[in-house]
Parts: structure tokens; C-alpha cells; sequence
């Protein structure tokens, strides 16, 4: 037991100079924690999570560009495909949900610097104006017939692993219907990202009703052996736009 004379007094302590100043830092560095006020309303999180609410809802992932091209994704999340794709070294990448083609043209430079010979697939109802030679663009709805068979076609020509991103329609069903589509010609060590799970308050939009987050659980819950999570590759930036979300095949 200290003699009681050698416990500092509080007022000590707090009369320090820039004692409060390091506590802040203290607290800051060991918790992360924030409480902000953010478009009128008061938010508390820990910094990554205040962050991906301020991503969101300020829009800047809207004003996100690859050589020009819009790429409407979280900068963190690209880095992470970077990785990925330098780990994986995909011979095909399979992207539902084309929007501009910044994201399609953004995963063929990465692979062209890479090296190995690969396609990438991206498919949208709508078209796109903008051109890769190593990207096909393919108009249709993800879960037409045809696309499964383009994919197969694909898979022949370009054998080895693959890189799947699901960035189309975003509501629940979909996202299980584009899963499910997957399902037979995904095999093991295959990647999918299910994009945008991040909606339906998980921690954003609240608002939008069931989505990708609820059709990954709804798949779990039919094939809870086909895929393990990479919870690293998720948590490695502090967050992202597609929690639970990063699925290698088994
Ligand atoms: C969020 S954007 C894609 C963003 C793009 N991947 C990027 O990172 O820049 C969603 C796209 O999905 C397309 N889309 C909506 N329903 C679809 C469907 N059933 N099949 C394929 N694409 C669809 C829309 O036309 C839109 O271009």
C-alpha cells in the first residue's frame, strides 16, 4: 500500500498545463470517439464510422473519378480491389452495374499493370459510352440468362480465378437473384464483393428498405458454407461500403 502522500491530488494533476489538451489526445487516440453535430443533428461514432457518414451523405463518393471516368465507390474500397487483384491475379472480372465504366476501366489498369492475360465483364441495362480493350460492355439486366452464358463463354477463354463485384441494382431481391446467378459458376478461392451493403442503415440511408446487406444474410442463410468472410480485408481501412460484404468461395 503507497503512502498516502505519494498519490498525486486531483487538482494536481488537472492544474497541469495542457492537462485537458492531453486528455483529449488521450482519449482520442485510445477510443476514437467523436460526437459531431452534422447536418443538425448530433452524431456520435467512432472516427472511420463519422467518416463513412460523411462520405455518404455529403456525396463524395459521387464526385469520385478513374482517368476521368466517374467511379462511384468508396476510395478505401478501390485500394482494397487493388490489393485483391494483386493477390488474386483474376483472369476474369465479373462487374453487375456499369454506370460510366470508371469502375470497369479502373479494374483494367489495375490488371494490365499486373500483367497476366484477363477480361473484364460489365454489365448494365443502360449503355455506356466509354471504351477498354480489355473490357467488355455488355447491355442487359444482370440476371438475364444470356449474361450467365457470356460469363461461361468468358470462363473458357479466360481460365483461373475470379474477381465478381455486384454494383447494380440494389434492392434485396436483386442483389439474392444476382448472388444465386453466381452460384454455379463461382468456384474456390473466387472473390465476390456484394457492394453496397452499407445501405438500409448499415450504417447509412436508413430509409431505403431491405438491400444487398439483407440479400447476403438471406444467402448465408440458404448456403451458409459457400462463402468465408474476409473480415481483415473489411476492416483494414476502418470501414467500408461493403461490410460483410468481402466473400472468397469456397
Ligand atoms: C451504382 S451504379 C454502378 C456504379 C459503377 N459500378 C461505378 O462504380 O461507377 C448502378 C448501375 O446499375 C445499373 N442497373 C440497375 N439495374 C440493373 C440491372 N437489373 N442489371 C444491370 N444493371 C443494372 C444502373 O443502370 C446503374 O448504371
Amino acid at each position: 500500500m503507497p503512502p498516502v502522500d505519494s498519490i498525486p491530488r486531483l487538482e494536481q494533476f488537472v492544474s497541469r498545463p495542457n492537462f485537458w489538451r492531453r486528455l483529449q489526445w488521450y482519449l482520442d487516440r485510445t477510443f476514437y470517439v467523436r460526437k459531431r453535430q452534422f447536418f443538425g443533428r448530433t452524431v456520435y461514432g467512432s472516427a472511420p464510422s463519422l467518416y463513412h457518414h460523411w462520405m455518404y451523405d455529403t456525396l463524395a463518393w459521387k464526385k469520385m473519378t478513374w482517368l476521368g471516368l466517374p467511379v462511384q465507390k468508396s476510395p478505401c474500397d478501390l485500394w482494397n480491389y487493388q490489393e485483391i487483384f494483386h493477390a488474386l491475379e483474376p483472369a476474369l472480372v465479373i462487374e453487375f452495374g456499369t454506370f460510366q465504366g470508371g469502375s470497369a476501366i479502373f479494374f483494367a489498369s489495375v490488371l494490365r499493370a499486373i500483367g497476366k492475360p484477363f477480361r473484364v465483364l460489365s454489365v448494365d441495362v443502360n449503355p455506356c459510352m466509354a471504351s477498354d480493350p480489355d473490357v467488355d460492355f455488355l447491355v442487359a439486366s444482370s440476371i438475364a440468362p444470356n449474361v450467365a452464358a457470356t460469363i461461361n463463354k468468358l470462363k473458357a477463354t479466360f481460365p483461373g480465378p475470379i474477381f465478381a463485384i455486384l454494383d447494380s441494382d440494389h434492392t434485396k431481391e436483386h442483389v439474392l437473384a444476382e448472388m444465386l446467378s453466381l452460384r454455379p459458376i463461382l468456384g474456390r478461392g473466387d472473390y465476390l464483393i456484394v457492394e453496397d451493403s452499407n445501405i438500409n442503415g448499415h450504417p447509412v440511408l436508413k430509409s431505403h428498405g431491405p438491400g444487398p446487406y439483407e440479400a447476403i444474410q438471406k444467402y448465408f442463410q440458404l448456403y451458409p458454407n459457400d462463402y468465408k468472410r474476409d473480415a481483415a480485408r473489411e476492416a483494414k481501412f476502418g470501414f467500408t461500403f461493403a461490410p460483410q460484404g468481402f466473400l472468397i468461395r469456397n
